[in-house]
């Protein structure tokens, strides 16, 4: 279960006025899965994994 996060509707707001949004905290704290719940319909491209960033 995907518990609600404030940050959602903040995240929301501010993609209404600029064109990047940058989600920074501490490890595990549920970044990833907050700009992917919010932004489904958004490809999602991971470069945590070195073979990735060529
Ligand atoms: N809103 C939430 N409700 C419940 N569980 C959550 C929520 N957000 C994240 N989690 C859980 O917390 C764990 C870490 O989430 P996530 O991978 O999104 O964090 P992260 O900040 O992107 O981590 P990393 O720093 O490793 O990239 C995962 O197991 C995820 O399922
Ligand atoms: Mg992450």
């Amino acid at each position: 279960m995907i518990v609600p996060r404030i940050a959602e509707a903040k995240a929301h707001q501010l993609l209404g006025s600029f064109k990047s949004l940058a989600i920074m905290g501490p490890r595990q704290s549920g970044k990833t899965t907050l700009a992917r719940h919010c932004f489904p319909e958004k490809p999602y491209v991971s470069l945590e994994n070195p073979i990735y960033r060529k």
